[in-house]
């Protein structure tokens, strides 16, 4: 089969940095998420990840958090198995697929048009996994969705590429579009944003920071009446680093003393409405 993909922007070329973390996590030796389809995907584009300069420490942060909201993903299906899923900008990753999604579920993988076209032709399909094509920041995108069924939404390496209001408004219209449901995605601290500018792997893709970022995992509760705090999973503290590289492993320690220097790193909030 020949594959002949769009030319990505900057904001949609952003998505080789998080699936090649996953395809580098594949091929190490304890593989943290197993993520046998970026792998393949990687392989048959043989796409050049060298050039993103992935740091051997940020093949695993992007497994990791991959794998906490994929826990939190299967889940909410799991006790609800009539549910919606949305992963919004959701690049090549496969999560429906990682996490085996019930087929009495329906499940949505939302980004741009050109993004959904390489998905197409690169992430097998299944039965109920519907390609979403559509700009998040554009009213209208949810018409096609169901609204009487509760849902799970998961963002990975989204919000850095909105400035909160326009965040916040995505996820208000995410609220009141469902009657209940639960939203997670990997934070951004106001340091983390800094951190991301000059990172060499968001360079080579050339993303686009737009976060303003926040420090309070609060901070969306008050975007929202209906939005409560579930848990702010400081990634430092997970029981996974156990099966980090000794140095990481150390490191990870360290920091998980501390909740401010946590909150620089790796965190995955959620919340329900
Ligand atoms: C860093 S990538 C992460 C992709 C995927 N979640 C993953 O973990 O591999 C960010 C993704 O968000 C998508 N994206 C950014 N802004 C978007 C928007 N306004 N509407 C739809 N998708 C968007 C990009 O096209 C890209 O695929």
């Amino acid at each position: 089969m020949t594959i002949t993909l769009p030319v990505f922007d900057q904001l949609e070329d952003s998505l080789w940095l998080t699936l090649c973390g996953r395809a580098l996590d594949n091929r190490r030796e304890d593989p943290l998420l197993r993520d046998e389809l970026a792998d393949q995907i990687v392989r048959t584009v043989d796409y050049d990840y060298g050039k993103l300069k992935i740091s051997p420490s940020s093949v695993i942060y992007i497994a990791h958090r991959a794998l906490k909201l994929d826990e939190i993903a299967r889940d909410f299906v799991t006790r609800h198995p009539d549910a919606i899923g949305l992963d919004l900008g959701a690049g090549l990753d496969s999560r429906a697929t990682r996490i085996d999604v019930p087929p009495t579920v329906d499940w949505y993988d939302v980004d741009f048009p050109d993004v959904i076209t390489a998905r197409q032709q690169l992430v097998p399909a299944r039965p109920h996994v519907h390609n979403h094509a559509a700009d998040l920041a554009e009213p209208g995108w949810l018409d096609r969705i169901p609204t009487d069924r509760p849902a799970v939404i998961v963002a990975d390496g989204l919000l850095a590429f909105f400035p909160l209001a326009e965040w916040s408004a995505i996820l208000n219209r995410i609220i009141e579009h469902f009657p209940s449901g639960e939203i997670a995605f990997n934070g951004y601290s106001t340091f983390a944003v800094k951190a991301a500018k000059v990172y060499p792997g968001a360079k080579a893709v050339r993303a686009i920071m737009r976060s303003e970022g926040f420090d309070d995992p609060h901070t969306p509760e008050s975007w929202n009446p209906k939005l409560r705090l579930v848990r702010e999973i400081l990634l430092t503290r997970e029981p996974e680093i156990e099966r980090f590289p000794a140095g990481l492993r150390w490191a990870n320690r360290l920091s998980a003393r501390s909740e401010s220097l946590s909150r620089r790193g790796n965190v995955v909030l959620h919340y329900r409405f």
